[in-house]
């Protein structure tokens, strides 16, 4: 699988982002060390808080599927700029995950890579446990 076929499995999630309140879709394609591929979307609620990030979603997919080895993740968002995860899905990507490369899609469909070691230095683990 490449990364280009990613990219599309995460543009095809973001048509199903549930935001009606931010109005930013999300969707993320996360892929397995043994070739599969998990996706998600943001979904949001009205209290705000509970909201859930599309790579948290595709990520508690496949945990909860039993994959355990992740190699890539793609998110395609509704902002101009190819736009990175939060923290909150950075800390949890580093610990399910390790140092996975990124591929981030724009609005109008730009791509651009990253590794999570980049936008995430110096995490905390259980290493430190
Ligand atoms: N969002 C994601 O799905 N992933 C991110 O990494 C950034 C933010 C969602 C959450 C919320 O529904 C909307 O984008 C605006 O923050």
């Amino acid at each position: 699988m490449d990364a280009e076929y990613l990219a599309e499995r995460a543009l095809a999630a973001r048509a199903n982002a549930f935001a009606p309140f931010s109005k930013f879709k999300v969707g993320a394609a996360l892929e397995t060390a043994n070739g599969k591929t998990y996706t998600g979307c943001n979904v949001e609620n009205a209290t705000y808080g509970l909201t859930v990030c599309a790579e948290r979603v595709a990520l508690w997919k496949a945990i909860s599927e039993g994959e355990r080895k992740f190699t890539r993740l793609a998110v395609a968002t509704s902002s101009p700029h190819p736009a990175p995860p939060c923290g909150a899905c950075r800390q949890l990507l580093w610990e399910f995950c390790g140092d996975l490369e990124i591929v981030l899609v724009s609005a109008e469909g730009r791509r651009e890579t990253r590794s999570l070691a980049s936008l995430f230095p110096e995490p905390f683990d259980r290493t430190f446990l």
